[in-house]
């Protein structure tokens, strides 16, 4: 007789990558699948803070494994999922990849210069889309699995405060789907969530200041936690096989535009 899952443990036998789970979206995903019973590998550019995300999972009962590496270097995505391959608390396998890694940029394409430019394409469009495709090849030759590519709500409609960050997310918001749609009669799910303002490392990262951002979004009230973000995952990730929530955008309350 297959064994029950514990009723709170809906991800027990999954093993999910998690990248950007330093801070912010990518680290309440990481804690909240565990949480639910998956092993997680999380990944990110800064040691201590990785190492920390996963000691506090370990220090909850949970399985963690964290793995250095920039996502915009193919090289360190391949290693990435090399090391999960080799994983034996997480069964040398993986079921879910959030691809998550990403950065903001401030402003528009005037007040932005190249080298920016050329770090938001690599991270947010290039680095997702080879982990997107790394991933679904595996998944395709196992006939199962999730990618989840965090989007943005300036990814769908473009805005003053971060217009050359929201083309990155229009490219990745098009890869996804593009994505979905040749992989999906594999039995591979491919999700796109679009988080509104999410109060994280983000802002600061990005360069908004009180001029470029903060007075613009001051009416809409009580902005996100990551944690909004980890839910709405989670959720779709627990979706009956074949029920694939393509797309979810999910706002603050009073975010009115974008
Ligand atoms: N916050 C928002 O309002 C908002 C809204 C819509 C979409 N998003 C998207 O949500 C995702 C997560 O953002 P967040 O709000 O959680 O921001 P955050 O707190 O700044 O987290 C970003 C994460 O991405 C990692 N990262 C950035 N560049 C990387 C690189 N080259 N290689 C590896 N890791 C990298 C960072 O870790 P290290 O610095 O340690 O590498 C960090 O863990 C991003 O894709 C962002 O575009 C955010």
């Amino acid at each position: 007789m297959a064994r029950q899952k514990e009723p709170n443990k809906i991800f027990a036998g999954k093993t999910a990558i998690i990248t950007g789970a330093s801070s912010g979206i990518g680290r309440a995903t990481a804690l909240t699948l565990a949480k639910a019973g998956a092993a997680v590998v999380v990944s990110a550019r800064r040691k201590d803070r990785l190492a920390k995300v996963a000691s506090d999972i370990q220090a909850k009962g949970g399985k963690a494994l964290a793995i250095t590496g920039d996502a915009s270097l193919t090289s360190d995505t391949d290693r990435l999922l090399e090391k999960t391959l080799e994983w034996k608390e997480g069964g040398r396998k993986y079921d879910i990849v959030v691809a998550n890694a990403g950065r903001g940029l401030a402003g528009g394409t005037l007040s932005s210069d190249n080298f920016q430019w050329e770090e938001v394409y690599n991270t947010n469009v290039l680095g997702t889309a080879y982990l997107m495709r790394s991933a679904a090849k595996y998944f395709i030759e196992h006939k199962r699995g999730d990618i989840v590519a965090i989007g943005s709500v300036v990814g769908r409609n473009i805005s003053p405060f971060s217009a050359f960050y929201g083309s990155s997310k229009f490219a990745i918001g098009a890869i996804t789907e593009g994505l979905r749609q040749e992989i999906c009669k594999y039995g591979v799910r491919v999700s796109l969530v679009m988080p509104g303002i999410v109060v994280s490392e983000f802002q600061k990262v990005a360069g908004y200041n009180e001029d470029n951002f903060y007075k613009g979004i001051a009416h809409m009230g009580k902005l996100l936690e990551p944690q909004a973000i980890a839910d709405g995952i989670c959720w779709l990730l627990i979706q009956p096989p074949n029920v694939n929530v393509s797309e979810l955008i999910i706002r603050p309350t009073g975010q009115n535009y974008p």
